[in-house]
C-alpha cells in the first residue's frame, strides 16, 4: 500500500511533484496495486472531445484489490460491520474471508442469471450488507453497476434502467426507516413493467413482507446462493472498462448517467482515502451516506475495502429511536472516523446537547464532512460536541462526476478552517475563472471552480451520450472542466466551496436539477407552467420554493399544494418535494420568453432589495403579485 503522507512539508513535496510530473506521481501510486498486467502509458487525455484514459492497457480486477490481496495478511479481520436499523436486531460482521466468499458467490449467481461482462446490472435495495455484495459481485465479473438510491420513485428508476438497458435487477422485499417499513419489489414491479430489457430480477429477503414473484423472471437470493460454488475467478478487466454508472441530476433534463472506469478510479479512492481519513489497521470507519450516491459508492465501499480497513454499513436515520443514534453507534462500535452530511449535524444540532449526554464519544480521532457547504455554527458545534476539540474536521469537497474527493484537509496534517475544503489533493489542478474564462491569479479571488488537469478518477462519460458530458462539463470554458460549483480563494490560498452557480440545487446534501422538479409539477393536470429555485434553509441547507401557474383557479390552494407535492414525490421521489409551492398568475420573463430566475430567487431568499432591473420585462406586474403573495418575510 502507498506510503501516506504524514506532515505539511510532505504535502507540499508532494504536490509540487504530481504537477511537474504527474505520470511519475501516480505511477508510483498505481504500483501498490495487484495488475495482472501492467499498463503501457499512465496518461492520455484532452479536456476537448473529451477522451481521458488512465493506466493504458493495464489489466486488473477491482475486487481482487478489495478483497484477494487481504486474505494473507487479513482474512479474519472484520470488513464491514452492518448496524440495522433497530437497535435491537443483532448487528452482522463480516470479515474479508467472509466477504470473499459471498462476493464470489453472488457472482457465480450473476453468471446463472445470464449476466455477462459489459451488462448493466441495477441494484435498488436497502443499505444491507448485500447492496455492498452484489455491487462488488458486479466488479468481479465485470457487469456495470447501476446502484438507484432506494428512496426514487418507480418513474425514476425505471428511467433509469431504461437509459442503460439494464437486463438484471437486483433488489428486496422491503426496506425499514425508522420506525417505518416501505415495500422495495413492488416498486421494482411498477418500474419494471416499462422496462423491456430486464429480464431476471434478483429479490433478497430482508423485511419478510409479501412480495408476488414473476414466473420465470424474479428468484430468491437465497435459494440462488445455495445454488452456486464459492469460488470465482475475477474477470480481467482493462484499465479502461466501465466499472459503474451512477445517474445524476445536472442544469438540463433528465438525470445522466455517470461513468467510472476501473484503474484510475480504484487508484484515486484509495490515494484520497488513505491521505485525507489517515485510518490505521485498528480504526473503525463509519460513513453515514447511501450506497446509492456517490459517496457511498467511493468512501463507504471501495476505499475503505482497498484500504483493508473496517466499515460501517447503517440501516437507519440518525433520529431512529431518537436524536442520539449516531453517538450511541459510534460508542458501540468504538468508531474512530465519522464521515457525514452537514444536513445531519444541523438536524442533531436542534435537538441540542442532550442527546450527547450518555455517549462518550471518546473512540473518535477524525471527522469528515460531505455533500454541501458546511456553515460555521455547524462545523464548530460539530468540532466541540461531537469531536470535542480533539478531531480534525476534514471538509470533503468533490462530486458524482469527479469519483474521489478533491479538495479537502489531510486529518491532522494539513490545516482545516471552518466551512473551507482548504486544499486540493496532490495530482488536483484547481483554478478558479471569472464568467468569460479568464483565470483570476492570486488569493482573494472569487469565480467559477474548472480543473485544467486530469485526475483519475474523473469522470469518461455521461452512458450513451458523450456529447452531452462534454456540453455540461467541458464546454463552457475552452479546456477546462466545469466544476459547477462557485468558489473563493482566500488569503492564504484556501478554497472555499460557495455552492452550485447553475440550475442545481442541493438540498439535505442530495443534488437536483431544477428542471427536473419543475418538469415532475408540470405533470399535474391544473399546472400551466412552474419555476423551481433554491432558497437558504437551516436544516436542509437549500429548500425547494417553485412558483406555478395554475389554470384551475377554484381550486383550494391547500389542495393544489398537496396534490403537486404527491405528483412530484411519485414522479422523482420524496426528496424531491417542494418546501414552498406560490400559486403565481405570471412569471417574470423576458420579451424573448426566458424567465428571469434571478427575480424568483431573490424572492425565494426574502430579499427583494436589489431586483435590479424589471421594467424589461414582458410584463412588470407579474413581479408586483409575485411579491404580495410571497411566502417569507421579505426584506427590501
Ligand atoms: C456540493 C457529493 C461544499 C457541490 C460528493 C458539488 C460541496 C455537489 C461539498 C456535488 C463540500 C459537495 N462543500 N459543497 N465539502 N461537497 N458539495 O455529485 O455543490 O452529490 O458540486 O457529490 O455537492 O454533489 P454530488
Amino acid at each position: 500500500m502507498s506510503t501516506k503522507i504524514k506532515t505539511f512539508v510532505e504535502y507540499q513535496q508532494q504536490y509540487e511533484l504530481s504537477i511537474s510530473n504527474p505520470e511519475a506521481f501516480w505511477a508510483d501510486k498505481a504500483d501498490s496495486f495487484v495488475w495482472r498486467k501492467k499498463w503501457d502509458k499512465v496518461l492520455e487525455w484532452n479536456f476537448e472531445d473529451p477522451n481521458i484514459q488512465w493506466f493504458i492497457n493495464g489489466k486488473l480486477n477491482i475486487t481482487e484489490n478489495c478483497i484477494d490481496r487481504h486474505l494473507s495478511t487479513k482474512g479474519d479481520k472484520t470488513a464491514i460491520i452492518w448496524e440495522p436499523n433497530n437497535p435491537d436486531t443483532p448487528v452482522r460482521k463480516l470479515t474479508y474471508n467472509e466477504l470473499y466468499l459471498e462476493v464470489s458467490k453472488f457472482a457465480n449467481v450473476l453468471k446463472n442469471n445470464n449476466v455477462k461482462k459489459g451488462d448493466r446490472v441495477c441494484l435498488y435495495m436497502p443499505m444491507v450488507p448485500e447492496l455492498a455484495i452484489a455491487v462488488l459481485a458486479c466488479a468481479r465479473i465485470g457487469a456495470i453497476h447501476s446502484v438507484v438510491f432506494a428512496g426514487f420513485s418507480s418513474n425514476s428508476l425505471a428511467d433509469r434502467i431504461k437509459d442503460s438497458k439494464v437486463s438484471l435487477v437486483v433488489t428486496s422485499d422491503g426496506a425499514y426507516r425508522g420506525n417505518k417499513s416501505m415495500g422495495i419489489k413492488k416498486i421494482v414491479d411498477e418500474a419494471i413493467v416499462s422496462c423491456p430489457t430486464v429480464e431476471k430480477v434478483i429479490v433478497y429477503q430482508h423485511t419478510n413482507e409479501p412480495v408476488h414473484l414473476v414466473e420465470g423472471r424474479d428468484v430468491w437470493w437465497t435459494e440462488e446462493m445455495n445454488k452456486v460454488s464459492s469460488t470465482c475467478e475475477p474477470e480481467i478487466m482493462d484499465s479502461e472498462d466501465p466499472l459503474f454508472i451512477l445517474y445524476t441530476s445536472g442544469s438540463t433534463g433528465t438525470p445522466k448517467g455517470v461513468l467510472h472506469t476501473t484503474g484510475g478510479y480504484m487508484v484515486y479512492v484509495d490515494y484520497s482515502f488513505q491521505n485525507i481519513f489517515q485510518v490505521e489497521d485498528n480504526s473503525v470507519y463509519w460513513c453515514t451516506a447511501d450506497i446509492g450516491w456517490i459517496t457511498g459508492h467511493s468512501y463507504l465501499t471501495y476505499a475503505p475495502l482497498l484500504a483493508g480497513a473496517t466499515t460501517i454499513i447503517f440501516e437507519g436515520v440518525p433520529t431512529f429511536p431518537d436524536a442520539s443514534r449516531f453517538w450511541q453507534v459510534i460508542d458501540k462500535h468504538n468508531v474512530t472516523h465519522f464521515y457525514t452530511a452537514p444536513t445531519a449535524i444541523r438536524s442533531l444540532m436542534s435537538f441540542g446537547l442532550e442527546p450527547l449526554e450518555n455517549s462518550k464519544l471518546d473512540s473518535l480521532k477524525v471527522l469528515g464532512s460531505v455533500g454541501e457547504p458546511i456553515n460555521e455554527e455547524a462545523w464548530h458545534w460539530y468540532h466541540n460536541h461531537v469531536g470535542k476539540g480533539n478531531c480534525p474536521i476534514v471538509d470533503t469537497w468533490w462530486q458524482t462526476e469527479t469519483g474521489g474527493i478533491l479538495i479537502s484537509p489531510l486529518a491532522g496534517i494539513t490545516p482545516t478552517k471552518p466551512s473551507y475544503a482548504t486544499l486540493p489533493l496532490p495530482g488536483v489542478q484547481p483554478i478558479i475563472v471569472d464568467t468569460d474564462g479568464n483565470e483570476l491569479l492570486g488569493n482573494n479571488v472569487e469565480g467559477n471552480l474548472c480543473m485544467k488537469f486530469p485526475w483519475p478518477s474523473i469522470i469518461r462519460t455521461t452512458y450513451g451520450d458523450h456529447e452531452r458530458c462534454r456540453q455540461n462539463y467541458f464546454s463552457t470554458y475552452k479546456g477546462l472542466y466545469f466544476t459547477g460549483d462557485g468558489c473563493r480563494r482566500d488569503e492564504d490560498g484556501y478554497y472555499r466551496i460557495l455552492g452550485r452557480v447553475d440550475d442545481v440545487i442541493n438540498v439535505s446534501g442530495h443534488r437536483m436539477g431544477t428542471a427536473e422538479v419543475e418538469n415532475a409539477i408540470n405533470e399535474h393536470d391544473d399546472v400551466i407552467e412552474s419555476a423551481v429555485v433554491g432558497y437558504p434553509h437551516d436544516i436542509k441547507g437549500q429548500g425547494i420554493y417553485a412558483f406555478v401557474i395554475c389554470d384551475n383557479t377554484t381550486k383550494n390552494v391547500e389542495t393544489l399544494r398537496v396534490e403537486i407535492t404527491n405528483v412530484v414525490a411519485k414522479i422523482i421521489g420524496p426528496i424531491a418535494k417542494p418546501d414552498r409551492i406560490q400559486v403565481v398568475r405570471g412569471l417574470p420573463k423576458t420579451r424573448s420568453g426566458k424567465i428571469m430566475r434571478r427575480i424568483l430567487r431573490k424572492v425565494a431568499e426574502g430579499d427583494i432589495s436589489s431586483l435590479g432591473d424589471t421594467s424589461t420585462l414582458l410584463d412588470p406586474t407579474v413581479v408586483d403579485d409575485i411579491i404580495k403573495g410571497a411566502l417569507v418575510p421579505l426584506k427590501a
